[in-house]
């Protein structure tokens, strides 16, 4: 069969809201044209992120009340460690509350002033963890990643030369961890082959550094590899992912994106010393180690979780429906970030609207037009997330349309699609935007606009 459904039935639903055009005229209004301070209950379909929004399975749920919530210790805590064990074939495993407390953790033992933290591209909340320890946190992509329309099959890849070039330049003393984030978010959900994962291993082989993952999205990823890389459309998606593990010394993640739950986060490592540390810090800020910031009934949806995305099935739905996504908005004129990436897909915001200059932030506008259209919600990646206090205006103005995982059916995004058509026809009456109000960092999230 060529259709490819959603591989599940629904045994639970949650209503939405429908609202008229008036009154999300009003509530954007009264938001600041900023749809972070819109009401949830006002947003048809929230495409604001995929993290922490995805629906659980009916096995989690009884995971869920199956829990044993014992302080230390806990059996739910030992499923998880066995899952996770499993999976990522790692010895040290402790759970945090997300991902960028595990952050925070690492930061905290490897980081420090003079200290240089290289990545394919880092993850905002990875990026201010590093530079809150006194690093520099810096991006190494392929040249292909900054290109909307430059289709590479794996254009989350790190530039190797570039790697081994800053090594070189500022010694290997300073660089405390070489960093992957796969798939890489900031650069348009692309995934990272794992022919540059082995290369990055081997380059910190040769200069004795450490290799982690910020592993997000490793099932996502690991099943682009199967699809796209030779020698690995035999492989089990399973054992791809393992690999992936086996090649780095410890990993973050934030289990809210493939740990299918709506919170939970892992912190990875092969050497003991550092897993101690860790521990230490996490018994200070976190909870034991045996719970780390979460009751144990979310230790035991992720357990479950874990377990449930690497299903092939799942994973071939959830990639194709946002290729199917991605592939109807380019057939109507509007440019990607190509080719679709696994979470969601990245609308180029200059090329929807050239009439809108960069300093009235086109992605904002275009982020307002597809909520006055049809009550979507998404996320402006461009000026307005990375612009301001000096710096200069990135590469790309993207608007990300995130996919929350087995929540929105066909029809939802055949909605989407609709929409964001209807919007493109009628881009020449979209208005830039210019800031009234906004805090000097992170002021993505509370910035008010106004209309120019
Ligand atoms: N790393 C990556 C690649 C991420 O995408 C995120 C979160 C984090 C780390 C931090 O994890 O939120 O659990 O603390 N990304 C979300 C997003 C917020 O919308 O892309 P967290």
């Amino acid at each position: 069969m060529k259709t490819i459904i959603e591989p599940f039935r629904i045994k639970s639903v949650e209503p939405i809201r429908m609202t008229t055009r008036a009154e999300r005229e009003a509530y954007l209004r009264e938001a600041g044209f900023n749809p972070f301070l819109i009401h949830a209950r006002h947003v048809l379909i929230d495409l604001l992120t995929d993290s922490g929004t995805g629906a659980m399975s009916s096995e989690q749920w009884a995971g869920v009340m199956r829990a044993d919530e014992s302080y230390a210790g806990a059996e739910s805590f030992f499923r998880f460690h066995h899952v996770m064990h499993e999976i990522a074939g790692f010895d040290h495993i402790l759970p945090t509350h997300q991902g960028r407390a595990s952050e925070r953790i690492l930061f905290e033992i490897i980081g420090g002033s003079d200290l240089v933290v290289p990545s394919n591209a880092h993850f905002d909340t990875t990026r201010a963890n590093i530079e809150h320890s006194g690093a520099t946190a810096i991006d190494l992509p392929i040249p292909e990643a900054t290109d909307p329309r430059t289709r590479h099959p794996f254009k989350g890849n790190m530039n190797i030369a570039a790697l081994e070039e800053l090594i070189e330049r500022i010694g290997p003393e300073r660089i405390p961890v070489v960093m992957l984030t796969v798939t890489n978010n900031s650069g348009g959900g692309q995934p990272v082959s794992l022919e540059n994962i082995r290369a990055v291993r081997k380059v910190c082989d040769r200069r004795g550094l450490r290799f982690f993952l910020d592993a997000c999205r490793f099932a996502e990823n690991a099943w682009f590899i199967k699809q796209r890389e030779a020698k690995q459309h035999e492989r089990p998606v399973r054992a791809i992912v393992r690999e992936m593990f086996d090649l780095a010394d410890g990993a973050t993640i934030s289990a809210k994106k493939d740990g299918l739950v709506n919170i939970g986060g892992v912190l990875l490592f092969r050497d003991r010393a550092l897993f101690q540390k860790a521990s230490n810090l996490l018994i200070l800020t976190e909870g034991y180690v045996t719970y780390g910031g979460l009751a144990g009934r979310d230790l035991e949806a992720m357990a479950q979780g874990f377990n449930e995305v690497v299903e092939e099935d799942y994973l071939g739905y959830r990639i194709r429906s946002t290729e199917y996504l991605g592939e109807k908005l380019l057939a109507a004129g509007i440019q990607i970030v190509e080719p679709p990436g696994g979470h969601a897909i990245y609308i180029d915001a200059k090329a929807f609207c050239p009439h809108i200059p960069v300093e009235q932030f086109p992605g904002q506008a275009l982020v307002c037009g597809l909520y006055r259209a049809g009550g979507i919600r998404s996320c402006e990646i461009g000026s307005v997330m990375f612009g301001g206090a000096g710096r200069p205006a990135p590469k790309m103005e993207l608007v990300r349309l995130a996919i929350p995982r087995r929540v929105y059916t066909q029809s939802h995004i055949d909605y989407v699609i609709e929409a964001a058509i209807e919007v493109h026809k009628q881009r020449a009456e979209m208005r830039g935007l210019r800031i009234v109000e906004a805090p000097q960092v992170l002021r993505h999230f509370t910035a008010r606009f106004e209309e120019v």
